[in-house]
C-alpha cells in the first residue's frame, strides 16, 4: 500500500496542476497544529515567488480545486498561505480496512531485494559475555529483522572473537596444570582426544585468572604470546585445542543468545578468515597498495578531505603476526566470496570507529569488494550504571550479562508478584518475558550512538516509555478481544467504521503511520524510531480505551468495526515488538 502521505501528496499535485501550478509545491507534512488539521501544505508560500501572485490567493485556488475530493472532509486556506487539510472519516477508515486486509499491513516489500549482513554479537571466545556484548546484540537482532521485513535477504553472522592473546592464554593455562595432556607434546602424532580437555566453568575461571596473571608476570605472558604465534602458525595440538576451546564456549554462547531470543544465521569467527590472509597480502604487495613502513607492512587511506588523522592500516607486524585489522580484511574477501553481499553492517561499539573507518578504506582502495558494495558501520553508545559510568559489578567488576539479566528478571518478578495472584511458576514465566521487553526497548528506545543509563527501576515500570507498559497496552487489548468472544460476540467479517470520536480518530491516524515508520526505521538502520511509534500508538489506544466504553457500543456494526480496529492495533504493536525482538505474554 502507498503510504498515507503519498496519497495526500498525490492528491495535493493534482490540485495543484489543476489550479495552474507546478506541482512541485505540493509538498504535504503532518500538521504542526494537530488542534486545527491533520495535515498541511505550505507551498503556496513558495509559489507565491514564481507566480508573483498573494499565496493566499494560490492557496484559495488549490482549495477550490480540490472540491470533491474523496480525501479530505475539510480543506481551508488560512493566511498567510497555508492549506489545512483534514481527512474525511470513510477515507481513513478505508486506509485501515486496507491494511487489515493485507497480510503485511500495508508494508510493501522493497522492489529491489539486496543481501545484506549483518556483523553482529561479536563475543569472545572463552571469555564471558559482558554488557557491552549486549548492545550489540540487541540492536543488531533488530536491525536484522527490521531489514528482512523489509524484504530484503538478510544474513546475520555472529563474527566470534577467536584469533587473539585469549587463545594463548588459556593454552598456556591449560599447560600449567594438565602438562600431561597429548596437545602439548609437539612430537604427539596421534589422534586427539573427542572429549574437551575442561568444562564451560572451568574454561570462565581459566580466562580472567590468567589475563590477570599475564598483567603482572612478564615471562608468563611471553609464553602466551608464543603459544598464540604458534596456534597461528598450525601447530596441531594447539589448533585441536582451539576447536575444544570454541566447541565448549559456542555452546554455551548459544544458550546465552537464545534467552535473548537472538539468532544467527552464521557461527563464523575471526579464525575462519585466517586463510585468506597470505593471498590477500599477496595481491595488496603486488598490486602496489602495500608498502613497508617502520618494519610493518601498511596500506596509506588518508584523504585530502579528512579532517581528522587517519592512521595508515597495518597488514602485518614487523614479526610478520597479523592484526584485528587484517582479520576483519580477509573477513571482507571471504564474505564476498562465498555471499557475495550488496551491504555489511556492522554493529560494533563506536569506540572502535576508527579501526572500520581504515578497514572500510583499505578494502575500497585494494579492491577487496566490489564498487558499488556498501560498507557501513554503526557505532553504539556505552551502556552506563546510574552514576553515568560504564555499568560495573556491585563489587566494581566488569557487569557479565548474566547477572545483569538476572538483575532484571528479579525485580520484574517482584512486580509481576505484586500486580495480582498467580502461581509462582506463572509469576517465572510472565517476568521472563516481560523482563525482556523491559531490557531490549530500555536500549533500542535510545539512538544506537548515544550512551544510556541502565536504570533497572524505570526499565521494568509498566508506566511511561518502557517495554513492560507497551506489553500491558497489547495484554489489554487481548483481555478486550476475549471478553468481546465470551459475550458471543464475532466480528470476523466486520469492517472498520468511520471513527464516532477524536479519540478514535487519533489511533485511527497513529494506525496509518506504520508503513512509513518502518521505512524510515530500515532506512536509518534505527529501530529507536518503532520504538517511538509503538509508544505513540499505545498512548493513542489508551486513552481511546479510557474515553471510550468499546464493549458497550450501541451501534452492533460500529461495535464490531470497533473489535476490528483493536485488533488491527493489536497485530501492528505485535508486529513492532517483534522487529524489535520480544513478545507478548497472555496475560500479565
Ligand atoms: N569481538 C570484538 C569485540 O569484542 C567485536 C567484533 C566486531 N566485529 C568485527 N567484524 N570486528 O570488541
Amino acid at each position: 500500500m502507498k503510504k498515507i502521505l503519498e496519497l495526500i501528496s498525490e492528491e495535493m499535485e493534482k490540485a495543484f496542476r489543476k489550479a495552474g501550478y507546478d506541482e512541485k509545491y505540493a509538498k504535504v507534512t503532518l500538521s504542526n497544529r494537530p488542534d486545527l488539521c491533520e495535515y498541511q501544505c505550505n507551498g503556496a508560500m513558495a509559489a507565491a515567488k514564481e507566480y508573483h501572485k498573494a499565496p493566499v490567493l494560490i492557496a484559495e485556488g488549490v482549495v477550490d480545486a480540490l472540491q470533491g475530493s474523496s480525501l479530505f472532509e475539510e480543506i481551508q486556506a488560512v493566511k498567510p498561505g497555508f492549506i489545512n487539510l483534514k481527512l474525511c472519516a470513510e477515507f481513513l477508515s478505508g486506509y485501515l480496512n486496507g491494511m487489515k486486509e493485507d497480510s503485511r499491513l500495508g508494508c510493501e516489500k522493497a522492489a529491489q531485494p539486496k543481501t545484506i549482513m549483518i556483523d553482529y554479537g561479536g563475543p569472545n571466545v572463552a571469555k564471558p559475555l559482558h554488557v557491552g556484548h549486549l548492545r550489540s546484540a540487541i540492536i543488531g537482532e533488530s536491525i536484522k529483522r527490521i531489514a528482512r521485513f523489509a524484504g530484503h535477504k538478510v544474513i546475520g553472522d555472529v563474527h566470534l572473537g577467536d584469533w587473539g592473546l585469549q587463545m594463548g592464554l588459556i593454552i598456556m593455562e591449560l599447560k600449567n596444570r594438565k602438562p600431561e595432556l597429548p596437545y602439548f607434546d609437539a612430537a604427539y602424532e596421534g589422534e586427539y582426544p573427542k572429549e574437551p580437555p575442561f568444562t564451560i566453568a572451568e574454561l570462565e575461571e581459566i580466562y580472567p585468572m590468567a589475563s590477570a596473571r599475564s598483567k603482572e608476570d612478564a615471562a608468563y605472558k611471553e609464553a602466551a604470546m608464543q603459544a598464540t604465534f604458534e596456534l597461528q602458525q598450525g601447530r596441531k595440538g594447539y589448533q585441536a585445542l582451539l576447536r575444544h576451546i570454541l566447541n565448549v564456549s559456542v555452546t554455551d554462547l548459544k544458550r546465552n543468545y537464545e534467552n535473548l531470543k537472538v539468532e544467527f544465521d552464521l557461527w563464523k569467527g575471526e579464525s575462519d578468515a585466517q586463510p585468506y590472509i597470505p593471498d590477500m597480502v599477496q595481491r595488496m604487495k603486488e598490486q602496489g597498495f602495500a608498502h613497508m613502513s617502520d618494519g610493518a607492512l601498511v596500506v596509506d587511506i588518508k584523504e585530502e578531505t579528512d579532517t581528522k588523522e587517519v592512521p595508515p592500516c597495518m597488514l602485518l607486524k614487523s614479526d610478520g603476526a597479523s592484526l584485528y585489522t587484517t582479520t576483519d580484511l580477509a573477513t571482507i574477501v571471504e564474505r564476498m566470496k562465498l555471499y557475495a553481499p550488496d551491504e555489511i553492517i556492522y554493529v560494533v561499539d563506536k569506540r572502535q570507529e576508527m579501526h572500520f573507518i581504515q578497514v572500510f578504506r583499505c578494502a575500497k582502495k585494494c579492491g577487496l569488494a566490489g564498487e558499488d558494495t556498501v560498507f557501513k558501520f554503526l557505532g553504539f553508545g556505552t551502556m552506563n550504571g546510574k552514576d553515568g559510568k560504564p555499568f560495573k559489578t556491585r563489587e566494581g567488576g566488569v557487569m557479565r550479562l548474566e547477572y545483569l539479566l538476572s538483575d532484571i528478571n528479579e525485580e520484574m518478578l517482584k512486580k509481576i508478584r505484586e500486580s495480582r495472584p498467580m502461581s509462582e511458576e506463572e509469576a517465572c514465566e510472565i517476568a521472563k518475558v516481560v523482563g525482556l521487553s523491559a531490557v531490549k526497548y530500555g536500549d533500542l528506545s535510545n539512538q544506537a550512538s548515544k550512551d544510556y543509563i541502565f536504570d533497572v527501576d524505570r526499565f521494568t515500570s509498566s508506566e511511561g516509555n518502557t517495554g513492560p507498559y507497551i506489553l500491558y497496552t497489547i495484554v489489554r487489548i487481548k483481555s478486550i478481544l476475549k471478553k468481546y468472544e465470551e459475550q458471543g460476540g464475532c466480528a470476523d467479517d466486520a469492517v472498520i467504521t468511520a471513527y464516532g470520536n477524536e479519540s478514535e480518530k487519533a489511533l485511527m491516524l497513529e494506525l496509518t503511520r506504520l508503513n512509513g515508520v518502518l521505512y524510515n526505521a530500515y532506512e536509518e538502520l534505527a529501530p529507536h524510531k518503532v520504538c517511538a511509534y509503538i509508544y505513540d500508538l499505545a498512548n493513542a489506544f489508551n486513552k481511546f480505551y479510557h474515553e471510550t466504553s468499546i464493549l458497550g457500543t450501541e451501534d452492533e456494526a460500529q461495535k464490531s468495526g470497533r473489535i476490528q480496529l483493536l485488533s488491527l492495533t493489536r497485530r501492528v504493536l505485535e508486529t513492532c515488538i517483534d522487529l524489535l525482538g520480544f513478545e507478548a505474554p497472555e496475560r500479565m
